[in-house]
């Protein structure tokens, strides 16, 4: 038989059985079934001995060339096998930069803090600065330096959560207005907003909440008059509520201002017309306001021959309500995300 035929025909057969083998572990059973010890054309060179001499060389070299042909074709394969193996592996390790990353929640500045602030930023530019004082007060500072003594029928406005006789959850942010005047010692301007929480003995509802924030504005100078009062609410109202905004200010009553005033502002919805939000007055009530009662001052050690000032309040729930349209005041404080959302 020709060796070489027959090598070639061993050399198909390897062909075909590569092409089956999809791992290292088949390529080395596949390797060894062709150029293994045993494999035939290992044992091949066995029968050269029985040839003629001249016919060796060429034998030897047949077989020979054979054996490094298929060690080459095995080679070939491993190769080929471990490039496949790394395509794979990279494949499956693939980072998607391009995809989109899942969403997550991040928090936001809540409704209420993102007016006071608003309020705080307007202010602060006039050169107001900014005092807080603490939520448990003294009937003192709440209520009798403000010109509330006890038994003052007004102590009825502001229903108290007592904690004992004299102490307190104070009912506006008013008495802040006292610890500055007094902190200052009677002798220099007063410039100051003073934004906090406040508690009054109510029961809730959509308009009433038993805790709520209030920010006190204190002007005590040498010459302050009611059209600084007026100037600086009408531009507190179109920061708030837009330029095209007008106010007005009614006769009212507060034991701690004379004169006392409540502010207006033109309606959003109908500006000024007249509709169902305003009650048909075109207005709605913002706040409370009036030029410091010459007691209040005394009280805290102002002359009130020297000194007069101008004072307001207002409720932060109350401006975002009007602001945003929210008919409820429970919604600040029962933290649906749906609703604290709508105002990232
Ligand atoms: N303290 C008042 C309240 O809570 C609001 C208020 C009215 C504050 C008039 C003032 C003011 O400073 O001048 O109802």
């Amino acid at each position: 038989m020709d060796v070489k035929k027959r090598i070639e025909a061993l050399e198909q057969e390897l062909r075909e059985a590569l092409e089956k083998v999809n791992n290292q572990t088949e390529l080395q059973d596949v390797k060894s079934q062709f150029i293994g010890k045993k494999a035939e054309i290992s044992t091949m060179m066995k029968h050269m001995k029985d040839l003629p001499n001249e016919e060796k060389p060429a034998f030897g070299q047949a077989v020979n060339k054979g054996k490094q042909k298929f060690h080459a074709l095995v080679e070939e394969k491993r190769e080929a096998l471990k490039a496949e193996a790394l395509k794979e592996k990279l494949e499956k390790e693939k980072i998607d930069v391009t995809l989109d990353a899942p969403d997550f929640s991040t928090g936001s500045t809540h409704i209420m803090n993102q007016i006071v602030e608003e309020i705080e930023d307007l202010f602060i530019g006039m050169g107001y600065a900014i005092k807080e004082g603490p939520e448990i007060e003294t009937d003192e500072m709440n209520f009798e330096k403000l010109n509330l003594p006890k038994d003052h029928p007004a102590r009825d406005m502001q229903d108290t959560f007592y904690i004992t006789e004299d102490t307190l959850l104070r009912t506006h942010t008013s008495p802040v207005q006292v610890r500055t005047m007094l902190e200052y010692g009677g002798k220099k301007p007063v410039k100051i907003i003073c934004p906090g929480k406040v508690y009054r003995r109510d029961d809730d509802d959509a308009t009433h909440s038993h805790q709520f924030m209030q920010i006190e504005g204190l002007v005590v100078d040498e010459k302050t008059t009611m059209s600084d009062l007026k100037g600086t609410l009408l531009t507190l109202s179109r920061a708030m509520f837009g330029e095209d905004r007008e106010i007005r200010l009614r006769p009212s009553y507060f034991p701690f201002t004379e004169p006392s005033v409540e502010v207006d502002v033109t309606c959003a919805a109908c500006k000024g017309k007249g509709c169902n939000i305003c009650k048909q007055t075109g207005y709605i009530e913002i706040l409370g306001a009036g030029m410091v009662n010459n007691k209040v001052l005394a009280s805290a050690g102002y002359d009130p021959e020297v000194y007069q000032g101008f004072a307001f309040g207002l409720g932060i729930e109350r401006i975002a309500m009007l602001k945003y349209g929210i008919e409820d005041i429970r919604h600040f404080y029962t933290n649906d995300l749906r609703f604290n959302k709508q105002f990232k």
